[in-house]
Formats: structure tokens, sequence, C-alpha cells
């Protein structure tokens, strides 16, 4: 599954650049987006994760991402979460960027996460943008107030929003400093994030791996693709390493 010439190369590169998406936590029983039986199959992301949307009818938005949140909640990291907090410490640098608003790669140890979608756990008000965690956010059906008088959201990104720029900024220079890029469980189909594997590749000169079980939209300028669920990849791949040096 994991061939010699991806075990050498990562146990002799400097620095691993990593992008996951949705499928890295399918295996925690988080739904995928655009996978069949997705959110996206079910869910029209124009009524649930726009600020039109939200103006029109908040306590629907906030419902929804009430009973994410919930679901997200009642699940555990995977092997592929913890394989990721591992292999932080085996490179001289290490960057994870995630597409994921689930908090569950920060739940397997992984330290320094950097999000661009923002994060499920976290509200902010639309105002004054004080931002509430956990137990402070909205904790189901209504909308709230801030003392302030704005409303509060959930402090993720939505169709149509401009991403952290600190996040991005960050992401982007990893992807043009890293000499091993991952692409992990991202359909590679929403910008910006899915430009990073390419300026890994053209612009850093990165080698690039993609972890799917199905070909993503990056298939065709990966320079390689381990091509099974990520939970069963990522600690066999960590394994390699190791056994590589
Ligand atoms: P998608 O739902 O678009 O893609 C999920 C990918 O995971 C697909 O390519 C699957 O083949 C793959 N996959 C499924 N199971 C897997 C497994 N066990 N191991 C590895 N891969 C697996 O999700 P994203 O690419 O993350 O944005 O979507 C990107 C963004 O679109 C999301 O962050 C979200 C969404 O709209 C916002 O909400 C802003």
């Amino acid at each position: 599954m994991v061939s010699e010439i991806i075990a050498n190369k990562l146990s002799n590169a400097r620095h691993v650049a990593v992008l996951t998406g949705a499928g890295v936590s399918a295996e925690s029983g988080v739904p995928t987006f655009r996978d069949a039986g997705g959110l996206w199959a079910k869910y029209d992301p124009q009524q649930l994760a726009t600020e039109a949307a939200f103006r029109a009818d908040p306590d629907l938005v906030w419902r929804w991402y009430s009973w994410r949140r919930q679901l997200i909640a009642n699940v555990n990291p995977n092997p592929g979460h913890f394989a990721l907090a591992a292999l932080h410490d085996m490179f001289p640098r290490f960057s994870l960027v995630t597409q994921n608003v689930d908090n569950l790669h920060q739940r397997a140890g992984s330290r320094e996460v950097h999000e661009l979608h923002g994060n499920i756990e976290r509200s902010r008000c639309m105002i004054c943008e004080a931002v509430f965690h956990g137990d402070e956010a909205p904790p189901g059906e209504h909308v709230l107030q801030c003392s302030c008088g704005g409303a509060i959201r959930p402090d993720v990104v939505w169709f149509g929003e401009q991403l952290p720029e600190k996040e991005l900024r960050f992401a982007t220079e990893a992807a043009v400093d890293c000499d091993v890029f991952l692409t992990i469980g991202t359909s590679g189909q929403v910008y910006p994030a899915a430009q990073l594997p390419l300026i890994a590749k053209q612009q850093g000169g990165a080698m690039l791996i993609e972890i799917n079980p199905e070909p993503s939209a990056l298939a065709s300028m990966v320079d390689e693709c381990i091509c099974s669920p990520s939970g069963e990849v990522l600690p066999r791949l960590l394994d390699a390493i190791k056994a590589a040096r």
C-alpha cells in the first residue's frame, strides 16, 4: 500500500505539508460533503452556508450547525488523525492545514492546526467580532445576540466569504516551502484550498501525494496516489517512515 518510493521520500523530507478535507474524518462518522449521501446531496448550501441564508433565516442555519456540532461532539478521532498527530515530530518542519471545522485533529493531539474554514465550536458576533468558545456558544435552536446587539453566527467560512488571511498566508507559504505535500481526503473542488497542491508542485517543486479512496479533481497532477481510506493508510505510512530510517 505504501510504496518504497513514498517511504524513502518521506523519511528524508525536510518539510512535509498536509492538506486535509472531510474524508479524513469520514471513518470517525462525520459525513463528507460531495460523496454519495454527503451533506451537499441532502442539503442546499445556499440555504445553510451563506451569509444571505443566515440573514434570511438565522434559526434554520443555527439548527443545522447545532445538529452538526452535536454529531461531531459524539464521535472520536480515528487512526488517521492520530497518525497525523504522531507525524508532527518526525520532520524538521511539519505543517498541518485543514479545511475541516470539526476539531478532530486537535482532539487527536495535533498541535498547530491551521484551519482554513474556521471551527464549528466557535461562534462570533457579526458586529463587534467577539468570539465565543464551546459552551459559551449558543447551545441550540435559536440565534443569540451579543451584548453589543449583534447577531452571533458560527465562526466558519461560508460560501462567498474570504478565508482567514493569516491561515491562508501560512498555508501558501508552507506549500511553496515544503518538499512533500500530502493531500488527504479532499475532493479538491473548493478554492482557494484546492490551489495549494498546485502551488506546492509548480512553485515549490514538491512531490505531491494523494490519499483518497476515489480519484479527486487533483488526481491528474499528483505524483503518487494511495487510493485507500486515510484511517488505514496513515498509520501504515507512519510505520513505513519509521522503518525506512
Ligand atoms: P468533499 O466532501 O468535497 O470531499 C471529500 C473527499 O474525501 C472525497 O474526495 C472522498 O473521495 C474522500 N474520502 C471519503 N472517505 C475517505 C476516507 N475514508 N479517507 C480518505 N478520503 C476519503 O470534502 P472537502 O474536499 O473537504 O467548505 O470539501 C471542501 C469544502 O467544501 C469543505 O471544507 C466545505 C465544503 O463546502 C465549507 O463549508 C466552506
